[in-house]
């Protein structure tokens, strides 16, 4: 990888403040999805790695539970200064491992900063409370503390972001982390274990595993150590692990799939609304959990809606990401092609047109082209299934009352978009729709700033905002008696 900074390339696991290989020698190639040319390797550790580093993590919980709070913010602020300094570098890394287009990547590595940034402030605020007393000469006070040593799974599609978004709470308020990164970009996560170092994180504080998902996630879920499990993926490995984690009754905050519906009624600015799909839908090649994945717009502006959307979708440029000019880069995996090409065939068999796009892209490999489909309906795979891929499905509604049901018609409540004009709309729609984050007049809604979560089989637990640091806390009350003399 061709970046200035060669210390932030890091290719050996991370374990109470060493480079460690798998126990075994082995490792796993690592491929950019541009080109499928060789990244290097990392190791393929496994259980007893993982173990080791539980233990190394439970010894430096202690001590840094124990840290005064300024130190904790400290080596936060530290972290937001040296992200941002290497943000050019760190990009480059996320780029020629996920294959995000080099300015979402510089984007992305604003976005993990940010959470260092705003936990380092969020460190000095864990307030607990004084209650009064239910009998005269008793004062009942509330504390919180560090739940303990943390079990932090990440996903490919933000590797930088989202594990700040877990680490930065768990070193504000003193808990101490085994990460695994996903098995496709693990140098995000490896980069950032070094500037961790740099910042003057104790060691065992922070550990980074690579290798085997399955035994890494349940040696994590498995040991009775390991107090929390936090993980964004996959609806059904989200379930897996809150099985496993049920034996020991762990804590556990769960971000995982989302269908979201991005609704767009007769009466709101269609120019806003067709740039707020655009973004909402093809951010990272629509490999974001809160892409818009039903486009619903009302009957009568439904043409020209589709007509300006697709126009501005076929102009999106498709390439390798590190060219400065790519807005579509190379889809992760030929899973993910073969999804893509899934749902656009099962809705093309079942009357959809394809009015953009529905291939392949030329460029060969992972790459595809941007489509748009219209008369789109509910029979559709496509209207039941999360894409996680380049396709815009463009539905017809005809009434508000409509459009919520369907929009609510899904196991999933991650995040839903609107646009209008009307007032009494804008709140009816907002607290009707039944997900964790609703998007009014905009199609972007991530910020360090505001509590990200789903309800329903999109997760459990929010990230980020004040609310960020309660996963990583436990309440205790403290019953004080015999204050009379
Ligand atoms: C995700 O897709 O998992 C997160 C997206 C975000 O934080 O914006």
């Amino acid at each position: 990888m061709d970046i200035k900074n060669k210390s932030l390339l890091k290719n050996l696991s991370y374990v109470d403040g060493e480079w460690i290989n798998a126990n075994d020698g082995s490792v796993t190639e690592i491929l950019n999805p541009a080109n499928s040319e060789s990244l290097g390797s990392v190791p393929n550790c496994g259980s007893s790695e993982t173990v080791a580093a539980i233990e190394a993590a439970t010894k430096a919980q202690t001590k840094w539970s124990k840290a005064d709070v300024k130190e904790r913010a400290l080596v936060l602020r530290n972290l937001h200064r040296l992200m941002l300094e290497n943000q050019d570098d760190l990009a480059k890394i996320i780029t020629f491992e996920g294959g995000k287009p080099i300015s979402e990547s510089v984007g992305e590595i604003a976005y993990a900063a940010s959470f260092f940034e705003w936990f380092s402030e969020e460190a000095k605020r864990v307030y607990g409370d004084v209650i009064p007393g239910h009998q005269y000469d008793r004062r009942t006070l509330v504390i919180k503390q560090p739940i303990g040593v943390v079990g932090c799974i990440t996903p490919w599609n933000f590797p930088s972001a989202m594990l700040a978004r877990k680490i930065a709470p768990a070193i504000a308020v003193g808990c101490s982390i085994v990460s695994k990164p996903a098995p496709e970009t693990p140098f995000s996560a490896l980069a950032m274990a070094y500037l961790s170092e740099l910042a003057g994180l104790p060691k065992g504080v922070l550990n980074i595993v690579t290798g085997d998902a399955e035994q890494i996630g349940a040696a994590l879920t498995g040991h009775k150590d390991i107090r929390k499990i936090t993980f964004t993926g996959s609806t059904s490995v989200g379930k897996l692990l809150l099985k496993q984690s049920a034996e020991s009754v762990k804590k556990v905050s769960l971000e995982l799939g989302g269908h979201a519906p991005f609704i767009i009624f007769d009466d709101a600015d269609l120019d806003a609304a067709v740039d707020g799909a655009l973004i909402a839908k093809y951010r990272n090649s629509g490999q974001t959990c809160v892409c818009a994945n039903r486009i619903y717009v009302q009957s009568s502006i439904y043409d020209d809606f589709c007509e300006r959307f697709t126009q501005k979708t076929s102009g999106l440029l498709v390439g390798n990401g590190l060219e400065e000019k790519t807005q579509q880069g190379p889809l992760i995996s030929n899973n993910a092609m073969k999804k893509v090409s899934l749902h656009i065939k099962d809705a093309k068999d079942k009357g959809a047109k394809i009015a953009t796009g529905g291939n392949p892209h030329a460029l060969g490999g992972l790459f595809f082209e941007p489509t748009v489909l219209t008369g789109v309906t509910d029979d559709m795979l496509i209207a039941k299934e999360e894409t996680f891929g380049p396709v815009a499905p463009i539905f017809s509604f005809e009434s508000e009352q409509e459009v919520i049901r369907r929009a609510n018609d899904t196991s999933y409540g991650l995040a839903a978009y609107f646009y209008t004009s009307d007032l009494g709309k804008s709140w009816r729609v907002s607290e009707q729709l039944e997900f964790g984050m609703v998007g009014l007049n905009t199609g972007i809604i991530s910020t360090e700033m505001a509590p990200f979560g789903g309800i329903k089989e999109s997760g459990l637990g929010r990230e980020g905002s004040k609310y960020g640091v309660d996963d990583y806390l436990e309440m205790k009350y403290i019953s004080l008696a015999g204050i009379e003399e």
